[in-house]
């Protein structure tokens, strides 16, 4: 099993969220979160000079899945969040050790 941590803009949610449903993947957390990637955030001009806006808001969702459907999770997440500018967002896979799902003690593959 892994986890899915992508981290994406927020007015792509929607198209992913549908996108990752058509493909039966249901289950997932949603958080708001701020960054920032390469760019450091970014420049605005300002009276007193320069500044940076530093972090930016991104929404991350996060879905473990089976190793097996990692692929079609990852496609359908970048068809639906890419715009082909900067700050598109990125996507961490991270191993998963067990899932406990807490109504039935079903574990791991039957938990998911
Ligand atoms: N190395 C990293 N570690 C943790 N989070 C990151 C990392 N890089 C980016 N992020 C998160 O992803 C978000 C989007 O990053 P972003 O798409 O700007 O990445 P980038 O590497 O700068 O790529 P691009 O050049 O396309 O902008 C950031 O706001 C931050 O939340
Ligand atoms: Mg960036």
């Amino acid at each position: 099993m892994k986890k899915i941590e992508a981290i994406i803009r927020e007015e792509k949610f929607n198209a992913v969220k549908k996108a990752l449903e058509e493909k039966s993947y249901y289950g997932m957390t949603v958080s708001e979160v701020s960054g920032r990637g390469k760019q450091k955030g970014i420049p605005l001009q300002w009276r007193a000079g320069e500044y940076r806006v530093d972090l930016l808001p991104k929404l991350k969702i996060e879905l473990v899945v089976l190793d097996e459907d990692v692929d079609t999770a990852l496609s359908a997440i970048i068809r639906n969040a890419r715009t082909g500018e900067t700050g598109d967002g990125k996507i961490f896979v991270l191993p998963v050790e067990s899932v406990v799902r807490v109504r039935t003690g079903d574990l791991d593959e039957n938990a998911i």
